[in-house]
C-alpha cells in the first residue's frame, strides 16, 4: 500500500469513491471541479496501480484545518488504510503549523480511534461555515463536529 499526494489522474478514480458513498448519503458528494481545485489537498492510497482510497486537509483559518473527503474503496475497508490516510494529514498539518483539526463527520467511532473528540459545532471558529453554505443540507447539518490538536 502507497501513500501519496494526488494527481490528476487519480480524479476520476476519487470521484467513483466518494460519489459512490453520497449516492448512499454516507458522505457529501464532490464535483470534478471541486475535486480539480483542491487537488493539492488530497492524499491518496494506492494499491497495485489502484486508487482505493483519499482524504484531504483543507486549510481553514489561522492554524486552523479540516480533514474532509474521507473515503476508502468498500472492498478495501477495516485494513488501516483510512488510519494510514488521516496520519498522513495530521502530519502534513504538523509541518505547516496546523494547530486544531476539525471534522464533520457521520463517523465518530473512526474519528475518535485517532484521538479527535466530539465538540459543538457552535465552537468551530465562524470562518467554518463558509463552504457550508454551498451544502444541499445548509443550514440543517446533522454531521458530528470533531476536533484534534496537533502535537
Ligand atoms: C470511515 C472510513 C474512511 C474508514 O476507513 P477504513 O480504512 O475502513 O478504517 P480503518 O480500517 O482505518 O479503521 C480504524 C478503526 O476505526 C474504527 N472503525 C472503522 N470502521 C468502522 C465501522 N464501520 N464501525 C465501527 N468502527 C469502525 C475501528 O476501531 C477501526 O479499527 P479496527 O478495524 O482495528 O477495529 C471508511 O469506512 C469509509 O470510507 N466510509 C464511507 C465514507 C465516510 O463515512 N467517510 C468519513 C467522512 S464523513
Amino acid at each position: 500500500m502507497e501513500f501519496r499526494k494526488a494527481k490528476f489522474t487519480d480524479v476520476e478514480a476519487i470521484h467513483a469513491i466518494v460519489n459512490g458513498y453520497a449516492e448512499e448519503g454516507q458522505m457529501l458528494a464532490r464535483a470534478r471541479n471541486v475535486l480539480y481545485e483542491t487537488l493539492r489537498d488530497m492524499t491518496v492510497a494506492e494499491e497495485d496501480g489502484k486508487i482505493v482510497g483519499v482524504g484531504a486537509l483543507h486549510l481553514t483559518w489561522d492554524a486552523l484545518a479540516e480533514v474532509r473527503t474521507l473515503a476508502v474503496a468498500k472492498e478495501y475497508s477495516r485494513r488501516h488504510i483510512g488510519t494510514g490516510i488521516v496520519e498522513r494529514l495530521l502530519q502534513e498539518a504538523k509541518e505547516i503549523g496546523v494547530k486544531t483539526v476539525f471534522t464533520l463527520t457521520y463517523r465518530p467511532d473512526f474519528f475518535g480511534t485517532l484521538g479527535f473528540v466530539e465538540t459543538s459545532k457552535e465552537s468551530l471558529h465562524h470562518k467554518v461555515w463558509k463552504d457550508c453554505i454551498n451544502c444541499p443540507k445548509f443550514p440543517n447539518c446533522d454531521e458530528i463536529a470533531m476536533t484534534l490538536t496537533v502535537e
